[in-house]
């Protein structure tokens, strides 16, 4: 038994460090890329501002922000401390950069007033979640609740929703619903993995279901 037992743990430890490697590949790859990208881009700002320049031109931002996306990726991987973030102030933030958008951004805080979690990247779960629902939607609504055990923080817009059949599917890494709906070329369709990683990360996940809005509710839980 002790023997499968210590076999078992060594077995961990290899698969955690190859993991690791891909991880660290696939950012050095990612930062490599971008310098020689932003490059790309001073070049063909030179050569002027034909159609086919400018279609170029869009084609290496898009590379630049899926470069941005890898990286946002591999950095939700990296073993960040946690400590203490202030509630109201992250809502506080983001209600603030709701208005800037023009949403109408409603918020409710209760419960305890400060989280023990990754801090950098809980902030970048809930921002993710948070511009989906300002892209989607124009009424956004943010609950905060918490007992003893869990911490849940909802997300909710008025927006077209996301159908009950593809709520599994939209966590997929580069998942993107409706190529039409999503024409504004923002995202690369990691945004809700890279936010779902980061909630299991702390010992929680992320439901989707609908809004009373109309929208998609996003319910993120993690242990208190
Ligand atoms: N609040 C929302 N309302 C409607 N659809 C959404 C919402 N959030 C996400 N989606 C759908 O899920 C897909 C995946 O979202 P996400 O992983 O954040 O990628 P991205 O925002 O880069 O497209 C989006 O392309 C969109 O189709
Ligand atoms: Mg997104």
């Amino acid at each position: 038994m002790r023997r499968a037992g210590l076999a078992f743990i060594r077995m961990r430890e290899r698969i955690e460090k190859q993991i690791e490697q891909r991880t660290a590949m696939l950012s050095g790859v990612s930062h490599d890329l971008r310098t020689v990208l932003t490059r790309f881009r001073l070049q063909l700002a030179i050569l002027g501002d034909d159609e086919e320049i400018k279609s170029l031109d869009q084609d290496v931002k898009d590379m630049q922000s899926m470069l941005e996306g890898y990286l946002a990726f591999t950095k939700g991987e990296a073993e960040e401390d946690f400590g203490s973030i202030d509630l109201n102030a992250l809502v506080a933030k983001l209600e603030k950069d709701g208005k800037l958008l023009g949403k109408d951004v409603t918020s409710s805080v209760s419960g305890i007033s400060q989280a023990d979690v990754r801090p950098s990247a809980f902030t970048r779960l809930i921002n993710n979640l948070f511009s989906n629902a300002c892209r989607y939607g124009n009424k956004v609504k943010i609950t905060v609740r918490s007992d003893a055990a869990w911490l849940v923080f909802t997300v909710e817009d008025d927006g077209p929703g996301i159908p009950e059949a593809s709520r599994e599917d939209v966590f997929r890494p580069f998942f993107r619903l409706d190529e039409a709906r999503n024409q504004d070329e923002q995202g690369t369709g990691l945004g809700l993995s890279i936010a779902q990683d980061i909630a299991r990360s702390h010992g929680g996940d992320i439901t989707l279901s609908d809004s009373e809005l109309g929208g998609l509710k996003a319910a993120v839980r993690v242990p208190a």
